[in-house]
């Protein structure tokens, strides 16, 4: 399988925040076996003058500070090698001239896409991705409307900066590239993955202060512990993600399985 590495580059008021994170278990793994590389880019770099101001006023008043969108635009234009300019007034024309325009370049902010597998799925097919991470009110409009092409949110919750986003990003869609995990079939079967949450697991030892490790998991049946397998998931996910359910690839007797289920519980 080819392994090829996947570069991110990220832009943030405040790098050593990734520090830790990136210095353990899977992400340093992957940096340090050459699948991952991970650049931490420092917005106030790019500020001008002797305060190096990144924040300002918001225009109309209110409470906060907003990012100032000269040094996001000059951080992220010198890292990718671009220019955004006024004159690129539509879309078309601006992405022909912006060179690397097939590196998507991610606002974080809980007004964007809603982040799930299958969008982590969709960024580990790009080999560069860079994301913005946000403080304070948030960006100026100007750097959504003219710099971004892509917006995400982790959740339905405000975070006091992007960058706690960043690594939920990077953690979920590092491990979807080949080689990172360990066992290369990992992530198939994990929840979301299929549209299904994922069969409960066990290992030793076969009993534990009274409670049994379910007897086909000891069969050594292949067969019946992924028939097992499945039925566990589909009835998991009935119990506690049923609107799951509406959008998963079932067969017909895993239909009528969840039938029966839902005659029985
Ligand atoms: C305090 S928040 C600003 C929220 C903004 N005032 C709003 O209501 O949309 C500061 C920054 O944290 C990040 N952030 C907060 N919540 C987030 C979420 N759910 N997903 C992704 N990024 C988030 C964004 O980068 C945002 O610019």
């Amino acid at each position: 399988m080819l392994q090829c590495h996947m570069h991110f580059d990220i832009f943030t008021l405040f790098p050593g925040i990734f520090e830790s994170p990136l210095r353990e278990s899977m992400l340093k793994r992957a940096i340090d076996s050459g699948l991952l590389e991970v650049q931490l880019h420092n917005i106030r770099d790019y500020a001008e003058g002797r305060h190096q101001v990144t924040d300002d006023y918001p225009y109309g008043g209110g409470g906060g500070m907003v990012m100032k969108p000269e040094p996001v635009f000059s951080a992220v234009e010198t890292v990718l090698g671009f220019e955004m300019s006024s004159a690129m007034r539509n879309e078309a024309e601006a992405a022909v001239r912006q060179p690397n325009s097939e590196i998507p370049i991610i606002l974080l902010t809980p007004q964007g896409r809603p982040f799930n597998q299958q969008l982590a799925f969709e960024l580990a097919g790009y080999d560069r991705v860079a994301l913005i991470c946000g403080r304070y009110e948030g960006f100026d409009e100007r750097i959504r409307e003219h710099l971004a092409t892509d917006e995400i949110s982790i959740g339905d919750y405000v975070l006091t900066g992007g960058e706690l986003a960043a690594l939920v990003i990077l953690d979920a869609v590092i491990r979807l590239r080949p080689g990172v995990l360990g066992d290369p079939t990992g992530a198939v079967d994990d929840s979301h993955a299929g549209g299904l949450l994922e069969y409960p697991h066990y290992t030793r030892p076969p009993e534990f202060r009274g409670w049994q490790v379910p007897e086909v998991l000891l069969s050594g049946n292949h067969a019946k512990v992924e028939r097992w397998r499945r039925e566990q998931a589909l009835r998991r996910t009935w119990l506690r993600r049923p609107e799951l359910l509406e959008r998963a690839e079932l067969t017909d007797s895993e239909r009528a399985f969840l039938q029966q289920l839902s005659q029985k519980e």
